[in-house]
Order: structure tokens, then C-alpha cells, then sequence
């Protein structure tokens, strides 16, 4: 089982200067980063592009931190085994998504790695159900992807509650995460509604103090 209870933060690299993305992440992990957060973007599922599998590689080239790979792809089925290979430690995707959902979450598991399951701000908490069971992590998106930097959207905390009432009710096993403007005080938000992971960009790399930073966002639950 998952300790639901255990605060995890895991910093988006998105945020990151790309020119010193090794020193970033090596500076990340040493103000008590838990996970580093990997937005890959394709241009197409979203309007940005980020980067792929080369990158998950070089992070995990160079550390062992668990990364946290969010995939906001047209065609995650496709791109799966590249990043299975890069080294991801846990592969988010989108239902929204062009794929047999419950096929790429049986690939991702067969592999040995975690899989994840998220959903934008438009999409019901209903079109995640079907799935509970084939999961370890689910996100509920606090704003639109695509882009760091944007206000955190409370009204989705329903549906963070909605995912901690099925867990409990049916002793199902995943964690809840959130994803977008998350900082001290929307951190509160989120995990009073029930969510124990949280992806902050812009709001750790933006910190003159990163691990000030850090530990402001996992004292959300103290
Ligand atoms: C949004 C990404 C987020 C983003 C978060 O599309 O999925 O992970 O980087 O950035 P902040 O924390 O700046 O909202
Ligand atoms: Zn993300």
C-alpha cells in the first residue's frame, strides 16, 4: 500500500532554466525535493512543446531521484516505450488523450513502472472511474496544461474529494495528486480536500529560498 499520509513534493522541471537544467535539478533534489515532476508536451495535446524522452534520460543519468513523468501527449500509447526506457519511475496520462486507456495503464504496470491517470479542468471525475483500480497515482489538473506559472482553479477540489471518498470506500490504492499554481496556500487547499502529492513549478523555481520553498509547500497538512 501507498502511504497516503506521506507529503510528497515533487518540483516540475518545466520551471527550471533550461540553459542549467543539471544544475537545477541537483539543486531541486538538495532543498528536499521527494520526485521530480516531468511535463512533456507535444505541441498537439496541448499548445506548447517541452521536451521527450532525451531529458527524462539526462535526469536520470545523473541522479536516482523518482521521476514523476506526465505525459500530455495525443498519442501516449505510442510514445510509451520510450519513455519506460528513459528510466520513468511513474507515467501520468491523460483520459482526454487518442489511446485504449486501460491498455496503456496495463503496458506502464507490465513494465514495472507505476502508472498514473489524470484529467483536465473540463473533464468530469466520472470519465476517470473505470480505471481506479489499474492505478497508483491520479492528478486532478488545477489548471488548464500547457503552461507553468497559472493561478491555481479551486473550484476542482470536488473532484480531490471525490477521488479520496472512492479510495476509501472501495480500499482501492493510489495516490492524489495536484498540478498547477500550486504554492503554500493552495497547497492547504488541496490537502485538506485530500491530495498528499503536490507538483509545484514556478513557485520553487521562482523561490529566492528554494528549500524555504519546499518545506512551506509540505507543511500544507501539518
Ligand atoms: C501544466 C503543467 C504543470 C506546470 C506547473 O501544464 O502540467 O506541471 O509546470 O507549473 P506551476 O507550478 O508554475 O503552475
Ligand atoms: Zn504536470
Amino acid at each position: 500500500m501507498a502511504n497516503f499520509e506521506e507529503i510528497i513534493i515533487s518540483p516540475s522541471l518545466l520551471a527550471a532554466d533550461f540553459g542549467h537544467v543539471a544544475d537545477d535539478t541537483t539543486r531541486v533534489i538538495n532543498a528536499g525535493a521527494d520526485w521530480i515532476h516531468l511535463d512533456v508536451m507535444d505541441g498537439n495535446f496541448v499548445d506548447n512543446i517541452s521536451f521527450g524522452p532525451a531529458m527524462i534520460e539526462a535526469v536520470h543519468a545523473t541522479n536516482d531521484i523518482f521521476l514523476d513523468v506526465h505525459l500530455m501527449i495525443s498519442r501516449p500509447d505510442h510514445y510509451l516505450p520510450r519513455f519506460i526506457e528513459a528510466g520513468a519511475d511513474l507515467i501520468t496520462v491523460h483520459v482526454e488523450s487518442n489511446h485504449d486507456v486501460a491498455d496503456t495503464l496495463k503496458r506502464i504496470r507490465k513494465a514495472g513502472v507505476r502508472a498514473g491517470i489524470t484529467l483536465n479542468p473540463a473533464t468530469d471525475i466520472s470519465e476517470v472511474e473505470p480505471y481506479l483500480e489499474m492505478i497508483d497515482l491520479l492528478l486532478v489538473m488545477t489548471v488548464v496544461p500547457g503552461f507553468g506559472g497559472q493561478s491555481f482553479m479551486a473550484e476542482m477540489m470536488p473532484k480531490v474529494e471525490q477521488a479520496a471518498r472512492w479510495r476509501n470506500e472501495r480500499r482501492l490504492d493510489y495516490h492524489i495528486e495536484v498540478d498547477g499554481g500550486i504554492g503554500p496556500e493552495t497547497a492547504k487547499i488541496a490537502a485538506a480536500a485530500g491530495a498528499n502529492v503536490f507538483v509545484a513549478g514556478s513557485a520553487i523555481f521562482g523561490a529566492p529560498d528554494m528549500r524555504a520553498a519546499v518545506e512551506a509547500i509540505r507543511s500544507a497538512r501539518s
